[in-house]
């Protein structure tokens, strides 16, 4: 496998504040039960004129600034969504277009939250590729755009924002990715899904009469899902690396619910100071989550350059995976 450092790291978040009060007032719901059952207590909801390519733009750019490139230097921009500004083109032409690029391939592909590692894992492996020597990742969600703001049970648990990362191929032997398991498991696909608005169910006025275009989630079942597929694939990145959570410096999982987080440092026995945790104040931000947790970190200094940093992570389809990673 080519040696692939990460140059460098961005992210964003739309200005607008969505507190469990507000929330409150929107939905029979309160802040003290959003806070004891998933440790969310605000999130960010883009305006209604921003879209998905937006925040990815923004996130884009932050990450070129701090990888401290020329942004003509990218080769390649893969862009990871759930909630693309369009069904076609992808979300990712519209990034290259408004970050000013050209004649490069730009893509997304869907992952829905395992898009961080996933994206990882198509990177790298699209890096043996001599035409790709530095790559723009992109994870960017408006989940605000698919959720149903009548619906408690799911609308109090997601949030909007973007992150990126700048890739390349490494001059040196030391690995910035060090290792990625990625996998699925479509049998899953009913339980976290948007219906409507694809060629199964092409949109119409009974569709939306439906709400047939919002996200809809049996909650309990993805819960313990995954806690199980996330326990597993921490454990087995760890065995084929030979590594022990000793030798792992913080573990950012994908921030969905604090309750999950807690479960799976107790079945694994993960020391609690160990697990990053910003779910409080973003929600659940889809395949950018990690990304934001660990830039959030990175900036208050808990995270330094060269700490090795397990980052585990499930979502729609069901889709899980993880990454062994370290900031260069
Ligand atoms: N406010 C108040 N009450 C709510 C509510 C809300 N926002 N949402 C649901 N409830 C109610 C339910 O109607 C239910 O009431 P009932 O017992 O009268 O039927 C009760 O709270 C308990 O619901 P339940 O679904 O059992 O709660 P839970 O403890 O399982 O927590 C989730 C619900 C959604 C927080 C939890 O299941 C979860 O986090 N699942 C995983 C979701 C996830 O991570 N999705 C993203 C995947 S990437």
């Amino acid at each position: 496998m080519t040696n692939i450092s990460i140059k460098g790291v961005g992210t964003y978040v739309p200005d607008r504040i969505l507190t469990n009060d507000d929330l409150s007032k929107m939905v029979d719901t309160s802040d003290e039960w959003i806070v004891t059952r998933s440790g969310i207590r605000e999130r960010h909801i883009a305006r209604p004129d921003e879209s998905t390519s937006d925040l990815c733009v923004k996130a884009a750019e932050r990450a070129i600034k701090d990888a401290n490139i020329d942004k003509n230097e990218i080769d390649l921009i893969i862009v990871g969504t759930s909630s693309p500004d369009m069904l076609t083109p992808s979300t990712a032409v519209i990034v290259q277009h408004k970050l000013g690029l050209r004649d490069i391939p730009a893509f997304d592909f869907g992952a829905a939250c395992s898009g961080f590692q996933y994206g990882l894992d198509i990177a790298r492996s699209m890096m043996v590729n001599p035409s790709y020597r530095t790559v723009l990742l992109i994870c960017g969600d408006k989940l605000s755009s698919i959720l149903d703001w009548e619906d408690r049970s799911t609308c109090v648990l997601f949030g909007d924002g973007a992150g990126a990362m700048i890739l390349r191929k490494a001059e040196d032997s030391q690995s910035g990715i060090i290792d990625v398991i990625i996998s699925s498991d479509g049998e899953y696909a009913p339980i976290l899904n948007v219906p409507a608005g694809g060629s199964m169910e092409p949109a119409s006025a009974a569709t939306v009469q439906k709400r047939r275009h919002f996200l809809k989630m049996e909650g309990r079942e993805v819960f313990k899902l995954a806690i199980q597929k996330m326990s597993d694939v921490i454990a087995l990145i760890l065995a084929r690396n030979n590594l022990s959570i000793d030798q792992i410096d913080h573990v950012v999982p994908h921030q969905a619910n604090v309750r999950i987080i807690d479960a799976i440092a107790e079945k694994l026995e993960i020391p609690r100071q160990k697990m990053r945790i910003t779910v409080d104040k973003f929600g659940n931000t889809s395949a950018s989550s990690i990304l934001l947790a660990i830039d959030e970190n990175r900036r208050n200094g808990t995270i330094k350059n060269g700490d090795v940093i397990l980052t585990p992570g499930f979502g729609a389809g069901l889709t899980w995976g993880a990454a062994i990673i370290r900031l260069l």
